[in-house]
């Protein structure tokens, strides 16, 4: 197979492309999950200190929960790549095209290559980003429920440049967003678009230009914005399918809040994914399409 180095690539030729009536996750167990290096400040003093045993058992619950509501493919864990678990940086999923991940960091660089081949193999079509713009999947570049917009952050991992590059993927329009501070990293642990029209956020991640555009697509009734203490337990980064919500443990009062407004939502303990940056959006890769999402009613 060769990929091209920009655009599409396939292995799959003229074979229709893969879809899903479902919501369809793919997650990665934690086999070799452990802090092994420092490229986030929450991996900062949490070296070697993942329980892996623990790890398994809240991976697992947050597996079951998900496939209540959504079929789980798995992806195989290799060894040498101890932040793959965190598959939802992989790569962005729609229509069957999945955009490539080009990681900021040499030590997350194999998982994109683990992820590009069982993407090939699934028959996905293959959009590479130029090699010199970083980009971080799912972390970065959420989608509006309807699929045709996406946001799209810079400022830590990813690289503005890849963001027109990746809107012409699906030929969605995007908005950019520039992340501030460091605790924020990914837009996917600060900012979470859900059903309804609503946006979980925690405003404080953004500079006030990207706060404006924000501000522009959503109304007033229709943010939840979150508080520094909820933010920091990854109150954002949440698995949304209509209207079930998957999170870490945050707290009784964001749950209550996301209730009132009609979403049922389950906590997760997922303490041990926490050390090394990442909770339960990361943990899992959405490969249907957004209205599959949507449209789930169970
Ligand atoms: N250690 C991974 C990294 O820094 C963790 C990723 C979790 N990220 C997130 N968006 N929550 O890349």
């Amino acid at each position: 197979m060769t990929l091209a180095a920009t655009g599409l690539s396939t292995v799959s030729g003229l074979t229709p492309l893969p879809h899903f009536d479902r919501p369809t996750y793919l997650m990665c167990p934690p086999q070799w999950y452990d802090v092994d290096y420092v490229i986030n400040p929450w991996m900062a003093g949490n070296l070697h200190r993942p329980s892996r045993d623990r790890a398994f058992a809240q991976w697992r619950t947050l597996y079951d929960a998900l496939h209540r509501m959504a079929d789980v493919r798995v992806l195989h864990p290799r060894e040498g790549s101890p932040d793959m678990t965190f598959v939802g940086h992989t790569a962005v999923v729609q229509h069957g095209v999945a955009a490539i991940s080009n990681f900021a960091h040499p030590q997350r660089e194999a998982e994109a290559q683990h992820l590009r081949r069982w993407m090939a193999e699934a028959g996905f079509l293959l959009w590479e980003t130029p090699r010199e713009s970083n980009f971080e999947g799912e972390g970065d570049v959420l989608m509006d429920p309807n699929g045709r917009h996406i946001w799209a952050a810079h400022g830590s991992r990813t690289c503005e440049h890849s963001h027109r590059h990746l809107a012409s993927a699906w030929h969605a329009t995007v908005t950019s967003l520039h992340l501030i501070d460091p605790r924020f990293y990914h837009l996917d642990t600060c900012f979470a678009p859900l059903a309804g029209g609503f946006l979980l956020y925690y405003p404080e991640a953004f500079d006030a230009r990207s706060l404006d555009r924000i501000h522009v697509a959503y109304a007033p009734g229709k943010r939840i914005a979150v508080s520094e203490a909820e933010a920091t337990q990854f109150a954002c980064n949440v698995i949304n399918i209509s209207q079930r919500i998957l999170m870490g443990t945050v707290g009784v009062n964001l749950a209550a809040r996301l209730t009132t407004v009609g979403f049922h939502v389950q906590q997760i303990d997922l303490s041990e994914f926490l050390r090394g940056g990442g909770s339960a959006k990361s943990l899992a890769l959405r490969l249907s399409d957004m209205s599959a999402n949507t449209a789930a009613a169970r």
